[in-house]
């Protein structure tokens, strides 16, 4: 496989955790690079019958030979980051850039009482975006200088490249989605920085020449947080009438719901150069589908389903989720 990146095609909380947790099993991954903004990401894992709920340490965890490492575009909460790796017990595989910006307490007040971020945005209130407004007025604190931090700082771009070379397979993961980029999201109800695949690629310090293949994920219905514009959004009611009530990882707020959006997928091809689609979460739409793992045993609407989204994007889904579980899965690849 050599380097695949994984990124979200439409507003977050596709499922990319169980989509990057399969990858890094099957495909036998020396190492895992978190990209992404930072601790404003919610990621479930379910591992051995237990679920891990990931805001820093990359959801590839999952596989106990890969090397986990956060790169330096990525904004750190420390003790967040000490927590999770010692829930996941990964201390002695685990890196993490010595440039990645540190979020301190006065981000977090910022970004919750700040009325635009608050009311407006509705941000996640982690303080990411005031940390990167931090960061861009170059006053930040980075990563190297946290002495709770010292032992686990690592070249990143290095060991990530290095990786590659021996002919080792690496998975960029990561986080929120398309169309809350700063870039390509409706401004401003979007996060602080781009999350698309080439910004994912430079928050590890890998050049986009390296990559093999970009994997876009795409839930089977579309969902959002806060504020901004959803094409064909339903009530909350309607949305528990079809099983698509969620409700955010980090914010516990009840997600927006609405049907998968053809336009929102194209559009999220083009802009990342998806060469796979994963889909999650198929079983929601056709329970029939649940736990199947094989494509010739679904359902004929469900395989509909998914012909048509290949009709529409031009793109294969390759990856089909049919369960929480790390093994509902369809590998057609
Ligand atoms: P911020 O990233 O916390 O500044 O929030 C900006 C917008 O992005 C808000 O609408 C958040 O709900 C949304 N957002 C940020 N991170 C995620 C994520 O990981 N999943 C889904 N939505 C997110
Ligand atoms: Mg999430």
């Amino acid at each position: 496989m050599g380097c695949t990146v994984v990124v979200d095609g439409f507003y977050g909380d596709t499922g990319k955790g169980k989509i990057i947790s399969y990858l890094a099993v099957a495909d036998d991954v020396a190492v895992v690079a978190r990209a992404g903004v930072g601790p404003n990401a919610g990621h479930t894992v379910v591992k051995d019958g237990r679920a891990y709920k990931l805001r820093m340490v990359p959801c590839g965890f999952v596989n106990p030979k890969a090397l986990m490492l956060i790169g330096p575009g990525v904004l750190i909460n420390p003790e967040l980051v000490l927590k999770e790796v010692a829930e996941t017990g990964i201390e002695k595989r685990f890196g993490i850039d010595p440039q990645c910006a540190v979020i301190e307490p006065k981000h977090i007040q910022l970004d919750q009482t700040d009325a635009n971020l608050k009311n407006t945005v509705k941000t996640t209130g982690t303080g990411t975006g005031p940390c990167n407004a931090d960061r861009v007025m170059r006053v930040a604190k980075m990563a190297r200088e946290i002495p709770e931090l010292k032992k686990y700082l690592a070249d990143v771009p290095a060991i990530a490249n290095k990786a590659l070379d021996d002919g080792r397979n690496l998975l960029i993961e990561g986080t929120q989605g398309t169309f809350i980029s700063l870039y390509y999201g409706q401004y401003p109800y979007v996060t602080s920085k781009d999350v698309c695949a080439a910004a994912a690629c430079s928050d590890v310090g890998v050049g986009p020449t390296r990559v093999t293949d970009v994997v876009m994920v795409l839930k089977s219905y579309v969902t959002r947080v806060g504020g901004g514009e959803l094409d064909g959004e339903i009530s909350h009611e309607e949305a528990k009438k079809r099983g698509w009530d969620e409700y955010g990882t980090v914010t516990g707020r009840q997600r927006r719901a609405a049907p998968f959006d053809y336009n929102l997928a194209r559009r999220a091809k083009m802009i990342n150069g998806a060469t796979m689609i994963g889909l999650t979460k198929l079983d929601v739409l056709f329970p029939d589908c649940k736990g199947v793992k094989e494509y010739a045993e679904l359902g004929a609407d469900a395989k509909k389903f998914v012909r048509k989204i290949e009709d529409e994007v031009k793109t294969p889904v390759s990856l089909i989720g049919t369960g929480p579980g790390v093994d509902e899965l369809i590998d057609r690849r």
